[in-house]
């Protein structure tokens, strides 16, 4: 214990003080105190001692305005956006300076093959996004920390800055609804309303640092990242070689993009003509699936409420609610699976899901059966109760006679 708390004051105490005096000795801090006070110093980087001269370049050791300032000091004034992406890009990109933070150094690598670089190296135009647009310039939090701009909850609002920008966009000849769009999707309503972290926000499906839109061949990859049974099951499909020559956007072509919407068995009805005429061998297929689907669904519902219908006349159904579960449990996975639009498959999946259900109903019409007898049988018990109460009624009327 002695021994680390030794080690604690020779590792911790003279980097303390060492921090604190090179605050206190920058004439930078000194004459700019507002940016330190109120933005540096609760950022990453000046919690580590990355200060002014870092990123501005200049002299910190003199208050003389132009000597701070003079050539020769590598002062830059207030940076570009090229120079922007390679001021932070550099440092970031430094393998030996980032190993001990864990953090990645492909930012700058990345941001030159995303719309943004491309737009900014390529073509010198400086109102795409750089580091600073997404992170801040001095008050660069973790990514981790809720206020961060790139915090999950954050993200498409910090893209929207630019995205929802009428004028800008269609400078660029795109879209400035996306937000909108992507607001009352599933993805938005499950980030916005139920804050769950998992749901898709503009960077899972673009990446961030290398955002661009998938390419045709990679929407499957980036929705297939976290729908992982749904991506198995399409690369069963008759659509894979299509995908593959480029014809097909993966999951896209039947769910849209920024405005996905909860699934059902109707994009059946909805999606598949839209490509295949209707009456084609294509969209016959299409409605023998959805046939399948409608029956389980409406098998499901009717066992679901024969159970409670039985539970309301009395009958135990603890087995039989065991059952639903298993019965339910079929008819939900027939979702992802029917994504091989292989009707033996989800054919097979019916036939299970019958079986269970053909089970429940016998079940209950035995148990129906079981209870009629007992209220049957209960009928001689009552007369005899009653016949008794009557013979003890006359004796009794006939002993007080007396
Ligand atoms: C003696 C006080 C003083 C010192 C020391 C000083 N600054 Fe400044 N700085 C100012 C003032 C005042 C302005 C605003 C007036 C202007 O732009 O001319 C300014 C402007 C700036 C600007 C923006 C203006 C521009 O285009 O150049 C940057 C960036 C900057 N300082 C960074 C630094 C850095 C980095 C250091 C330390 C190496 C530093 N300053 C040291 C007083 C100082
Ligand atoms: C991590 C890098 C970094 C550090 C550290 C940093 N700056 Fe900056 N600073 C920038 C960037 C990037 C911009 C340009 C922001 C933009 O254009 O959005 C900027 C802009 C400025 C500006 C002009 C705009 C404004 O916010 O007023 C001044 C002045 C300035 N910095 C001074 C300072 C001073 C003083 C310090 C130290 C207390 C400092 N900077 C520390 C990166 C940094
Ligand atoms: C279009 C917005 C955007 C731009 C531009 C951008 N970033 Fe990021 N950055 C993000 C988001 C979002 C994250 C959160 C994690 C992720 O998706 O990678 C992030 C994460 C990071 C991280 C943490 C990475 C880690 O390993 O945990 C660093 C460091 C970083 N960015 C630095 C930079 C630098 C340096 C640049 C400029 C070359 C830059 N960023 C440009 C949006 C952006
Ligand atoms: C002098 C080197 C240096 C420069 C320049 C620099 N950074 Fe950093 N940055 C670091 C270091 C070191 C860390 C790790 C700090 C830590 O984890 O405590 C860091 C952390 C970060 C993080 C937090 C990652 C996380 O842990 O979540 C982000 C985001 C980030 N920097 C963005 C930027 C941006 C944007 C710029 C330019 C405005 C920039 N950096 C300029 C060295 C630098
Ligand atoms: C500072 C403004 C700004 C911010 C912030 C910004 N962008 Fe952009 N973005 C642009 C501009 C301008 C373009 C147009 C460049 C081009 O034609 O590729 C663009 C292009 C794109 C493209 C390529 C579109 C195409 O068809 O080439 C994607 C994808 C994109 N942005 C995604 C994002 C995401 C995701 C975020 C947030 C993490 C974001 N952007 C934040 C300004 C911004
Ligand atoms: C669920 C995945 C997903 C999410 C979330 C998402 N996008 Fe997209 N985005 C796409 C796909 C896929 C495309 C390509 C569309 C195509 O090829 O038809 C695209 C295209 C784009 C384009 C190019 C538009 C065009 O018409 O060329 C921009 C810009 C863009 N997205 C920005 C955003 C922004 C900003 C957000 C967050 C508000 C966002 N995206 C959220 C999947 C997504
Ligand atoms: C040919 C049209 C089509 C394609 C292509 C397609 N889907 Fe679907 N998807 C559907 C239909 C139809 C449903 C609804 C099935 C149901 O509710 O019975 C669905 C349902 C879903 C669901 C909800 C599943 C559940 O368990 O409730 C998700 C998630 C999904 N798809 C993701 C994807 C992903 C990811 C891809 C790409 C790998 C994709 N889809 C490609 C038609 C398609
Ligand atoms: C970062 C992970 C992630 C990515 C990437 C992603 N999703 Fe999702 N998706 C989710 C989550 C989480 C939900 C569940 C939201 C809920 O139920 O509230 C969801 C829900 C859905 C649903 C509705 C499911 C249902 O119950 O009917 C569909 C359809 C869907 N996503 C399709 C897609 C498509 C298509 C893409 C690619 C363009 C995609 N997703 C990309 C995480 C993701
Ligand atoms: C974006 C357009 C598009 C959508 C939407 C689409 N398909 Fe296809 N489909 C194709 C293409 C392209 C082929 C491949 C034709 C080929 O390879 O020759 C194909 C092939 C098929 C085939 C193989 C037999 C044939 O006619 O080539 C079947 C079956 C099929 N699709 C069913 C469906 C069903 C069911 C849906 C709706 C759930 C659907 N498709 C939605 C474009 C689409």
């Amino acid at each position: 214990m002695a021994s680390f708390i030794l080690l604690f004051f020779l590792l911790a105490v003279p980097s303390a003080v060492q921090a604190q005096s090179s605050i206190e000795n920058n004439s930078c801090i000194t004459c700019h105190s507002d940016i330190w006070e109120e933005e540096l110093k609760m950022s990453v980087h000046g919690r580590e001692n990355i200060l002014c001269q870092d990123c501005h370049g200049g002299d910190p050791t003199t208050l003389d305005f132009d000597a701070a300032k003079a050539l020769g000091t590598g002062f830059i004034g207030v940076p570009d956006k090229k120079k922007i992406a390679e001021t932070c890009g550099g440092c970031h990109a430094n393998v030996e300076t980032m190993n001990f933070y864990g953090l990645r150094t492909d930012q700058l690598a990345r941001y030159q093959t995303s719309g943004h670089g491309k737009k900014l190296f390529g073509e010198g135009n400086a109102k795409v996004a750089v580091c600073s647009d997404c992170h801040g310039a001095h008050k660069v939090l973790p990514i981790a920390d809720p206020n961060s701009p790139v915090y999950p909850l954050n993200v498409p609002k910090t893209c929207n800055h630019c995205h929802g920008d009428d004028k800008l966009m269609s400078e660029f000849g795109l879209p400035s609804g996306i937000f909108k769009t992507y607001e009352a999707s599933v993805h938005g309503k499950a980030l916005f309303e139920k804050k769950d972290l998992s749901a898709a926000n503009c960077t899972s499906c673009h990446g961030s640092h290398g955002a661009i839109p998938p390419g045709v061949k990679d929407i499957g990859a980036a929705c297939g990242k976290c729908h992982v049974n749904e991506k198995k099951y399409f690369l069963e499909s008759v659509h894979v070689k299509a995908a593959e020559e480029g014809k097909f956007s993966e999951c896209i072509s039947c769910h849209g993009n920024h405005g996905v919407q909860r699934a059902s068995k109707m994009l059946y009805r909805e999606a598949c003509t839209t490509c295949h005429e209707q009456g084609s061998a294509a969209a016959q297929e299409g409605e023998k699936i959805f046939h399948v689907l409608a029956k389980s669904e409406r098998g499901l519902k009717t066992a679901e409420a024969l159970v409670k219908r039985a539970s309301i006349e009395g009958i135990f159904v603890e087995e039989e609610t065991g059952a639903l579960e298993d019965a339910k449990t079929n008819v939900i996975s027939m979702a992802p699976v029917q994504h091989s639009l292989s009707l033996s498959k989800i054919a097979e999946l019916y036939q299970k899901f019958e079986e269970v259900a053909q089970e429940i109903k016998s079940r209950v019409h035995k148990k129906r059966q079981a209870l009629k007898w007992r209220r049957a049988a209960l009928i001689p018990i009552w007369i005899f109760i009653l016949m008794m109460a009557c013979a003890l009624w006359i004796k009794y009327k006939r002993l007080k006679g007396r």
